[in-house]
């Protein structure tokens, strides 16, 4: 009974957040980008592989930045054929591992000369830990990323104008950080239960967007702009390790209220080519167009902090 009433409880909430039609705008930029190479981390399923394939089908050198091996393998088949393009690489990486975002940044360092356009899209919704100890939602949603796009600037920076697009969630809205909690646990909050996994995924989209607010200031003067954004409900496998009766119950409300992944990918692709958005650098976006946040989403004391925790946990 608890069960259901939260649940329901979750989808007025998500409802209410889902603030566009299902369906949703699409991305109307007719940007080329022949020359271009764009890193999509997560890309072999979901939202991050439909991203990929229509970026490759404008014409981009794409890097499919995924943990498998197989499941990345098998992509790169899928995207070349679905795209046309054989502009199209894998490249391992594991964002719960630090030593693998190091090795990914030096692999891709060393063979690609160009960076445009950093997608950062992958996502878990599980409880668990990562390789060094962190909490496994803060370091693959938060601090892998975190690393990765900080090995990779100075390349964005040489190849300006040139982008960094964040896969956030309007699940931010119900997300917080303790620092103290972080400081001792490496972790967000405490919690095991199905509830405490969407809180825990709430604060590590919250991490996204205070980055990308910290991010901005830092790029000023750059030709790096960054975004944050909410794709929209989106029927994925995001929920593949919750409970056989939360992926029921989610699989059903998801197939008449949630986008597909090709719409889902719509404000990513809106973010990484739209022309003229640069003025909107470190905005949060949702169905293509920039959204108001709360204060606690672009509160500077929290995003410095959070920035200086990032460094310390990644030794740089
Ligand atoms: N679906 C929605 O309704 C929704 C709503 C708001 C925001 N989002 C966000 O959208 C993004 C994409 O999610 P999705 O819905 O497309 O989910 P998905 O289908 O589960 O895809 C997530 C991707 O992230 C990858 N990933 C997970 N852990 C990783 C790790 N340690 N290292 C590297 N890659 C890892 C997964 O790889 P494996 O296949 O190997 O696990 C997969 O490719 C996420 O950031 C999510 O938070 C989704
Ligand atoms: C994206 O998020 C990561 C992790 O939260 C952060 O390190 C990075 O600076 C962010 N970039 C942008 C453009 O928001
Ligand atoms: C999560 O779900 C995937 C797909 O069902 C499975 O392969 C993986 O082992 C699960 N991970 C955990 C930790 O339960």
């Amino acid at each position: 009974m608890y069960t259901i009433v939260l649940l329901v409880g979750f989808f007025i909430a998500a409802y209410i957040f889902h603030e566009t039609t299902v369906k949703g705008k699409s991305c109307t930029s007719k940007a080329k980008l022949h020359g271009k190479t764009v890193i999509v981390t997560g890309s072999n399923t979901g939202i991050g592989k439909t991203t990929a394939i229509e970026l490759a089908k404008r014409g981009a050198r794409v890097i499919l930045a995924c943990r498998s091996k197989q499941r990345g393998e098998a992509a790169l088949q899928d995207v070349k054929r679905e795209s046309g393009s054989n502009q199209v690489v894998f490249m391992q990486l594991d964002l719960a591992s630090l030593k693998s975002v190091r090795s990914f940044a030096e692999n891709f360092l060393k063979t690609e000369p160009r960076l445009d356009i950093l997608i950062n899209n992958a996502g878990v919704l599980l409880i668990g830990r990562t390789k060094d100890g962190f909490g496994l939602m803060f370091g693959v949603n938060h601090l892998g990323h975190f690393l990765l796009t900080n090995l990779l600037l100075d390349r964005l920076k040489e190849c300006g104008p040139s982008r960094v697009v964040n896969v956030s969630s309007a699940a931010h809205n119900w997300g917080t950080v303790d620092f103290d909690y972080l400081n001792t646990h490496r972790d967000l909050r405490v919690g095991t239960t199905w509830l405490d996994t969407f809180r825990i995924y709430g604060d590590s989209k919250l991490c996204n967007i205070l980055f990308t607010h910290e991010l901005a200031k830092r790029l000023k003067g750059t030709k790096v702009t960054c975004y944050s954004l909410h794709p929209g409900s989106i029927l994925t496998e995001l929920q593949r390790n919750q409970s056989t009766t939360v992926q029921l119950i989610l699989k059903n409300i998801e197939r008449f209220l949630f986008k597909t992944p090709l719409q889902g990918s719509q404000t990513t692709l809106h973010c990484a080519l739209q022309e003229g958005i640069e003025h909107l650098s470190g905005r949060y976006f949702s169905n293509c167009a920039a959204k108001n946040i709360f204060a606690k989403a672009r509160d500077d004391a929290a995003s410095k902090k959070l920035w200086e925790i990032s460094e310390r946990f990644c030794g740089i």
